[in-house]
């Protein structure tokens, strides 16, 4: 069975959603390893509650330390809302197979420090009209992988951070679902920066 470990860094709604896309079985996956370089991320107590494997990888090493936990059994890594920088052999080993969901459209609002509520404040403050999130290969630059997929939802005048925050993980749900899926089905196929869906 095709094995996906989540990486998460916080209080794991994606990470839930995947997992519960593989309880209903749309997603025919495993989950080998839920990863947090946070000891205190809400993901992990259900992680444990589901009885998938959880490990804590902390500092200069975390890179390392998930090839080891991850190297068998592993297809894939999805990075859910994960903030520590993936660095190194990790990034070789596991080329063109490890995502990241960003919640904003690509290249807009990313890169070095665009996590969480800075990111629509961004956007809010920029005036767009619409923002959503993108899911895309992990490579050494940060937010700069070939896009699988992208979501929109439309700006409403009166959002505040938190509003935008809110429509856009919805979608965030859907989009990460969506592109492990298609992945798991090969059908998805990387052309230098463009991304072909079969
Ligand atoms: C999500 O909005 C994800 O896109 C974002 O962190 C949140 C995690 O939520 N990731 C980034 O900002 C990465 N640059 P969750 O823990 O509820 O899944």
């Amino acid at each position: 069975m095709f094995g996906i470990a989540v990486l998460i860094s916080g209080r794991g709604s994606n990470l839930e959603s995947v997992i519960s896309a593989v309880e209903e079985g749309w997603l025919k996956c495993r989950i080998t390893a839920v990863i947090s370089d946070n000891p205190a991320a809400g993901g992990l107590g259900l992680a444990k509650e589901m009885g998938i494997k959880t490990h804590v990888f902390q500092g200069e090493s975390v890179s390392d330390s998930i090839l080891s936990a991850v190297k068998e059994h592993t297809d894939l890594i999805v990075c859910a809302g994960f903030l520590s920088i993936l660095r190194g052999a990790l990034l070789d080993v596991f080329q063109n197979r490890i995502i990241n969901i960003h919640p904003a459209l690509i290249p807009s609002f990313c890169g070095s420090g665009m996590y969480g509520l800075k990111v629509h404040r961004a956007a809010l403050d920029y005036g767009v009209r619409k923002s959503g999130c993108t899911v895309h290969f992990v490579e050494s630059g940060i937010d700069t992988g070939p896009i699988i997929l992208q979501r929109t939802v439309e700006v409403i005048y009166t959002d505040t951070a938190e509003d935008l925050q809110k429509r856009i993980l919805e979608e965030e749900h859907i989009a990460i679902v969506e592109a492990v899926k298609l992945i798991s089905e090969n059908r998805v196929e990387v052309k230098g920066r463009k991304v072909l869906i079969n």
